[in-house]
Formats: C-alpha cells, structure tokens, sequence
C-alpha cells in the first residue's frame, strides 16, 4: 500500500512538472500525462482523468479522446472511483471523520480495489475547493462539506 501513495504522489509531481513545461491548456502535455498516468497504474482512471484535465486546464471530453484515440491506454474498468480528500484544510474541517466513515463503510482501504473489482478507493491530497471541505469524488463528481453522516448516505447508494 506504501508503494502506492509513493506511486499518487510520484505522478502527482509528474503532473505538475509537465503543467509546467508546458503550460497550461496544452494538449501535448496532457498527452504526455495520460501517458505517465499509464506507465505508473496500468490504466487511467475517471479520478485521474479530471486530475490531469485540472491541471492542464483542459476539457476532460479531450482526455477522453485522447485515450480513444491511443489503443495503448487503457481506462480503468471500476464502476465506482472515490477520491477522499486528505490535505490539511480539508484535515481542519473535519475530514479524518470522513476518511474513517468512508474506509469503515466499504469495508477496505485506500489504494485498495473492491474484492468484485467494482470499487477503487483512494486519496489526493488537495482538489484546490478547500473552502467547501471536507470534499470527497465520486466519479468526477463532488461532494462537499462531508461529514459522517453525509459519507454514509453518499455511500448506501453505490454500495
Ligand atoms: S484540502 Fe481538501 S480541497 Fe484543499
């Protein structure tokens, strides 16, 4: 599992070196990040799919095409991709009780995949909407201002 986080935050910093040589709104980039995000976790994932697109500042239907478009990559076949958020504004407001509900109620870890492959389950730290935390994703989706009881009904519809 310690690998794994080391794996995040490794393609993490990726990320941002590539956002920074070359710049924001480049397809080229994004290209060479989907490609990263491959070599380092077999696939592409929703979660990492938006990531990339956040930081390149790009619509994620283009990295979407993207991967279409290269038979090399491979999108993640999860159904349900959840991203608990873990940085320290989040941490303030409350997230630790967020990331417990959550790892309770599903049974499993982070970096973990659901014994029925349905469900990955992982942290970032930080989707920079720190002001509405504590956050979790869903799918690319977001969910503010969670709490335990929040978590659990968030969760009870795709368990
Ligand atoms: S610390 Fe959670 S969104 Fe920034």
């Amino acid at each position: 599992m310690c690998e794994e986080k080391n794996e995040e935050l490794i393609f993490k910093e990726k990320l941002d070196e590539s956002v920074e040589s070359f710049g924001k709104g480049s397809q080229e980039g994004a290209k060479v990040s989907i490609r990263n995000c491959q070599d380092f976790f077999g696939c592409v994932s929703i979660s990492h799919q938006k990531q990339i697109a956040d930081a390149f500042d790009i619509d994620e239907k283009y990295i979407k095409t993207i991967i279409k478009f290269i038979p090399s990559i491979k999108e993640s076949k999860v159904e349900y991709e959840i991203v608990c958020c873990s940085g320290p504004r989040c941490a303030k407001n409350g997230s630790m009780e967020v990331l417990k509900t959550v790892k309770k109620e599903l049974g499993m870890d982070f970096n973990e995949t659901s014994a029925d492959g349905k469900i990955r389950l992982r942290t970032q730290n930080c989707f920079k909407k720190c002001k509405d935390g504590p956050n979790i994703m869903i799918n690319g989706k977001f969910y503010h201002n969670m709490n335990a009881e929040k978590t659990k009904e968030v969760l009870e519809k795709i368990k």
